[in-house]
This record gives C-alpha cells, sequence and structure tokens, in this order.
C-alpha cells in the first residue's frame, strides 16, 4: 500500500480525495456520507450570511454539467444547529479534518466566521461571488444576477475584495484559511500571490467556468434554464484549464495548493499532484456517482501509486513542475522514435503524414527521420507505442 496521507496547510488528510463545495456535501447527511465513504477530509457547501435562492436544474452534458454555482440554500442557523454538528461528528469518526467553505465579501465573513469556528479545522473562502466595493448583500437574488451578468472576474484586475476577505477570516479564526479562485488566465499567479500576502495558508484552484452556453438540439433551445441561457461548467471539460491554473499557482507561491476541476479518475488526480497539487476536490464526477466514488478514487490512487513505484502521494506532489524546469523548449525539429517491432499495420501513420516521411511497405511502416518534420501527428494516431514522440529534457545539473 502506498502512503495516501497529506498535510496541507496543517490539516492532515486522510487521502488527497476531497468533496469540492456543491450541493453534493450541502447537508448534514451528505457530509456525513462521504466522510462514512472514504473521503480524505472533507469540505462543506458554501455558506454565507443570506441563503441562496434555488438555482435552476443542473444539466449533465458531454464532458461535465451545467449548473450556477451560488451557495447553500440553507440559512445559517440551520447550518450550527444541525448540519455542522453533524458533520464534525461524522469527520472525528472518520479521523478526518473538517474544512468549513464561506463567502464572501469582508462584511459577510465578519459575521459569518464565528458562527462556524466551533466546528472547523480549516475554513475555505469562496472568492465566485465577491464584488468590488464590499458591503454585505441584502438580496441574495440581485447578488447573483450582478455575478451571473459579468464576464470575467473582477479580482483579476484588483484583488482588494479578496485581500478584504482574507483578513476578515484570518481575524476571524485561528487555524488555515484557504482561498478558492475562479479559473483565470495567467494572471491567476498575481491573484494566489496578493493572496497568499494578506495571509492565505493555501490556495485551492479552480471553481467551475462560465459563463459558457450550449444548445439542445432536440429541443431546439438553451441547454439551461437560466434567465440569459448562461451556465458555469465542471467537469472533464475544464480539467486541462483547470491544471494550468493549478501548474500557474504552483510556481507563484510558497503557500500549498489544492486542485479541483474535471478530475474522474486515479490518472486525473496524479496529473493535479504532478501540476504542484497536494489534493484534489471532486464536485460534478462525485455528484453522478455519489459518495462512493471518494472512496473508491482513493483506492485506485493507492493502486497507480504502487504499480509506478512511488512509495506515498508526497514522491508525485509537484514532480511535473520540477521536471518542467528540466524541460528545454522544443523550438526545434525532433524527429520521433520509431520502433518497427511495436508496429501492427493499422496505416494510421501514413495517413497522418503530410510530409511523406512515414509509409507502409508490406505489414510494417517505414519510417525516414531525414524528412521527418516532428509534428507528432502519427505519434498521437498510433494506437501501439511504435511511435513516441520523444520528451527533451535538459541534462540535470
Ligand atoms: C452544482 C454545483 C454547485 C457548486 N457550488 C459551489 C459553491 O457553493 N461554492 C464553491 O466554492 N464552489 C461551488 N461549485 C464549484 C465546485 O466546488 C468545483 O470547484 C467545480 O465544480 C470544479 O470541480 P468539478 O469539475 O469536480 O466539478 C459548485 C459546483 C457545482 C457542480
Ligand atoms: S500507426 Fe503505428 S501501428 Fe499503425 S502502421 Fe503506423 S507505426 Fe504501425
Ligand atoms: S512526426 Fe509528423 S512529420 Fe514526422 S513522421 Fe510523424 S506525421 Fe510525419
Amino acid at each position: 500500500m502506498a502512503d495516501l496521507r497529506i498535510s496541507v496547510a496543517g490539516l492532515d488528510f486522510k487521502s488527497p480525495v476531497l468533496p469540492a463545495s456543491s450541493p453534493a456535501v450541502g447537508t448534514g447527511d451528505r457530509l456525513a456520507a462521504v466522510a462514512k465513504n472514504g473521503a480524505g477530509g472533507l469540505v462543506t457547501h458554501t455558506i454565507s450570511l443570506l441563503p441562496a435562492p434555488n438555482p435552476p436544474t443542473p444539466v449533465k452534458i458531454r464532458g461535465g454539467m451545467l449548473h450556477l454555482p451560488t451557495w447553500s440554500r440553507y440559512p445559517i442557523g440551520r447550518w450550527v444547529s444541525e448540519f455542522l454538528p453533524q458533520a464534525r461528528a461524522a469527520a472525528d469518526i472518520a479521523g478526518i479534518p473538517l474544512v468549513v467553505s464561506v463567502g464572501f465579501n469582508a462584511e459577510e465573513v465578519d459575521q459569518v466566521v464565528p458562527k462556524v469556528v466551533p466546528f472547523a479545522d480549516g475554513l475555505e473562502l469562496s472568492s465566485q461571488f465577491l464584488r468590488p466595493g464590499g458591503g454585505a448583500m441584502s438580496d441574495a437574488a440581485a447578488v447573483i444576477r450582478e455575478v451571473a451578468s459579468r464576464h470575467g472576474n473582477p479580482i483579476a484586475k484588483d484583488p482588494t475584495p479578496l485581500r478584504d476577505a482574507v483578513q476578515a477570516a484570518k481575524g476571524a479564526f485561528s487555524g488555515p484559511v484557504l482561498v478558492k479562485l475562479p479559473p483565470m488566465g495567467p494572471e491567476i499567479a498575481d491573484v494566489a500571490r496578493a493572496a497568499e500576502a494578506a495571509g492565505a495558508d493555501g490556495i485551492v484552484a479552480t471553481h467551475s467556468f462560465g459563463p459558457v452556453m450550449t444548445i439542445d438540439i432536440e429541443r431546439a433551445r438553451p441547454s439551461f434554464a437560466s434567465d440569459d441561457g448562461h451556465a458555469w461548467i465542471g467537469g472533464t471539460a475544464i480539467r486541462a484549464l483547470a491544471l494550468r491554473n493549478v501548474f500557474d499557482i504552483a510556481r507563484a507561491v510558497g503557500i500549498p495548493v489544492i486542485g479541483a476541476g474535471g478530475v474522474a479518475s486515479a490518472a486525473d488526480a496524479v496529473e493535479f499532484l504532478m501540476s504542484g497539487a497536494s489534493a484534489v476536490q471532486i464536485a460534478t464526477e462525485a455528484s453522478t456517482r455519489g459518495p462512493e466514488f471518494y472512496g473508491s478514487l482513493a483506492r485506485k490512487l493507492d493502486k497507480w501509486l504502487v504499480s509506478h513505484d512511488y512509495a506515498g502521494v508526497r514522491d508525485v506532489v509537484g514532480l511535473g513542475v520540477r521536471n518542467w524546469q528540466r524541460l528545454e523548449p522544443h523550438t526545434h525539429t525532433i524527429p520521433l522514435i520509431y520502433d518497427p517491432s511495436e508496429c501492427i499495420g493499422c496505416t494510421l501513420c501514413e495517413l497522418s503524414c503530410h510530409y511523406h516521411a512515414i509509409w507502409m511497405e508490406g505489414e510494417k511502416a517505414v519510417f525516414d527521420p531525414n524528412l521527418c518534420f516532428g509534428c507528432g501527428l502519427c505519434a498521437v494516431r498510433c494506437p501501439t507505442d511504435a511511435l513516441v514522440m520523444p520528451v527533451a529534457l535538459a541534462s540535470e545539473g
């Protein structure tokens, strides 16, 4: 067995497989089911000052789920009297930390955090509904309308509301405060640095991505029944975007990063860990597969680590980042590597090559490295490892 335990900002998770904030962890019962079914730690649905109005029903599409990522529709009083005590008890039985997700502006954090502190080992500060200019919300539906209609995230330009919210959380809670960020362009590195400077103990990346839109062609209308047809998407469609955000943040800050966005398999989790995440969170895939998904993924991750001779999770965290530092930029042609003994004669490489560098002779492909342009198309299509693109690693030291 591999050692799945990982400590993130002082939170000792049993494994790096955690729930992401969503309705799947939106009541005490659901949190207890997630703990019982083998999650490495608990994270709650986001609690804010006012309950969120009911969002449109999520819609499953290829590559993910369309939704409006609001926050809990249950009032904070119900969380404090019922859900959080249940979650605390379940976390204690399972021996795992409980992270309470809170939002959003400093004024809301000031009022919410003292109420949840007695139950929390850590806080996660959601930034999805941060509004410039501060102030506590008085109309939850208006906040959602305002945020849903904007493109881009204002904290990418001015992180002041984020900084204020982090400082408010740190002022009211002595444990670790994780800051959760939406997916962004390369400016996410600066936003993460601002969160770190304000006192954040870790970064979670990322929220779901939006606004997006898809069409239900049978009904000939947008798939998601929101006011403007816009939706947010979580699931495998956003994994590469979330991975790039994690990779950029991990190189920019000295605090740990937790990855979220499209984790559906052990290999996906490993990708996040190698990109610099110390743990992963999952919402969409677990919403469709149920709370058993967490324990099952942790077991598969264990098998993957053992089969690849890693002693534990810690061995792979940041491995891809460290190896990236040794990568030579691919600015020149590198002919691919061809092993005829692996060729099964499928002809796909001949069909792929625009440079006539590879062609069929009988049942085998024949390759001329002098004609090869190193585009990699044939290697992508080759069903065996007969064709492999070499990765240029600079010599160490
Ligand atoms: C239905 C739904 C509701 C969500 N609500 C919240 C929320 O209240 N707070 C939050 O920080 N993230 C929320 N998220 C975002 C997820 O926590 C997660 O960051 C995102 O979906 C990417 O992970 P995934 O691809 O595993 O779904 C929500 C996601 C979904 C699908
Ligand atoms: S794609 Fe691969 S297996 Fe198929 S013919 Fe070319 S080298 Fe052989
Ligand atoms: S890498 Fe590109 S140029 Fe080289 S053989 Fe394959 S398809 Fe042709």
